[in-house]
């Protein structure tokens, strides 16, 4: 639970009793606030901001700057005048209610299980060429977060890919993949992420996986941009596995990224393969690094190999010892000490390092 509560300043009564009521259904305590000067103080801290016609009149009047996290509500037809209000805070929904009760429930239940602070970062690993390791580095990566008690949401945007429940050996495990994911409202909280996927816990951590199929249709950009929003917004570290062939789904994906990792094994062929994904990524305006694997079959350095690419690098890695064995077992694991591991933590790493996208405001 958060110790900084959502904050309401909604000066229609009805409207408020409306909010306060479908926030106990999501069991969210909001603060109600008496002005804009008491919003205020609240601007910088409060997980969610709701305010209603006059309220976010008042915040544009005392010129609070733009922040993410405000939902206007209102009970009627939103004017001109309302949404130009809301978009000067930062709000880019107005909720109608009645019609909008679920959406609201949904917010209101996100605010309530998110942890105090910044949302969870996003991180999109792509291959420099096919077969590069992109699947088993975006693996490797939920796993880590994992085994430090953390909270990670894994996100299969390879329609093609054959499922990244493969790769953890999940293919058995219950839960639902892509094509029966049904979400409504374009928004979904977390917890019923967590109820619905397959997963695994080790201590505090939790790792959730949102894998593809062996048959049946791919994620849709906008469901790619509802889970990946709710892991966020919950504090989880979300990994997303994308196709190199940039469909619609990768693409939303990507925008949403604060960090992308470009997977390239030590070889010519793949380097000039990987610079044309990173001009790709590029266009996008994320922060891209490189992960070189090896070998080199032809002794080529990590350097040599970001110099062709023409992105940073960010690590290097030895081949993981017996790998093709335990993915086809089924038991893989990064040893804890191997190359996968120390790669996946470099990664983590930055991706806490690069200045966050501000996710909260697409909510
Ligand atoms: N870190 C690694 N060390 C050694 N071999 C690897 C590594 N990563 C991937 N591989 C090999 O490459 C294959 C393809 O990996 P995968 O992650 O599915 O590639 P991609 O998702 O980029 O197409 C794996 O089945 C494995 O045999
Ligand atoms: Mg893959």
């Amino acid at each position: 639970m958060n110790t900084n509560r959502p904050v309401a300043l909604v000066d229609d009564g009805e409207l408020l009793d409306d909010v306060l009521k479908l926030a106990a259904a999501a069991g969210c305590q909001v603060e109600r606030l008496p002005d804009a000067t008491a919003v205020r103080q609240h601007w910088n801290t409060a997980p969610l901001l709701i305010l209603d016609a006059s309220g976010v009149r008042e915040c544009v009047e005392l010129r609070l700057p733009r922040r993410g996290s405000v939902l206007v509500v209102t009970a009627t037809q939103p004017s001109e005048e309302l949404w130009r209000d809301a978009v000067a805070v930062g709000a880019r929904h107005v909720v109608e209610l009645p019609g909008g009760e679920e959406w609201l429930v949904s917010a209101l239940a996100d605010a309530a299980e998110a942890p105090a602070g910044s949302s969870g970062r996003v991180l999109s690993v792509l291959g420099g060429r096919g077969g590069a390791g992109a699947s088993v580095f975006a693996a490797s990566v939920g796993l880590t977060v994992l085994r430090n008690g953390d909270g990670a949401l894994l996100i299969d945007c390879d329609p093609l890919g054959g499922g990244l429940d493969l790769v953890l050996g999940a293919e058995t495990e219950q839960g639902l993949r892509w094509p029966e994911l049904r979400l409504r409202a374009g928004r979904v909280s977390a917890s019923s992420l967590h109820s619905a996927l397959p997963g695994r816990t080790h201590g505090n951590g939790r790792l959730t996986l949102l894998s593809g199929a062996r048959e049946g249709v791919g994620p849709e950009p906008d469901a790619v941009a509802a889970v990946l929003e709710a892991g966020s917004r919950a504090g989880e570290t979300v990994i997303c596995d994308l196709s190199r062939e940039f469909g619609d789904a990768a693409r939303a994906a990507l925008e949403r990224s604060d960090l992308a990792v470009i997977v390239v094994p030590a070889e010519v062929r793949a380097c000039v393969s990987a610079k044309l994904v990173a001009d790709r990524v590029r266009e996008h305006g994320i922060t891209a690094r490189l992960v070189v694997r090896g070998p080199a079959p032809g002794g080529l350095r990590a350097g040599e190999v970001a110099n062709v690419v023409g992105i940073p690098l960010l690590t290097s890695m030895r081949p993981e010892p017996a790998l093709a064995r335990s993915l086809d077992q089924g038991n893989f694991r990064p040893k804890p000490r191997g190359p996968l591991a120390g790669a996946a933590r470099a990664t983590l790493k930055a991706l806490a390092a690069v200045p966050a996208r501000d996710l909260r405001a697409a909510s």
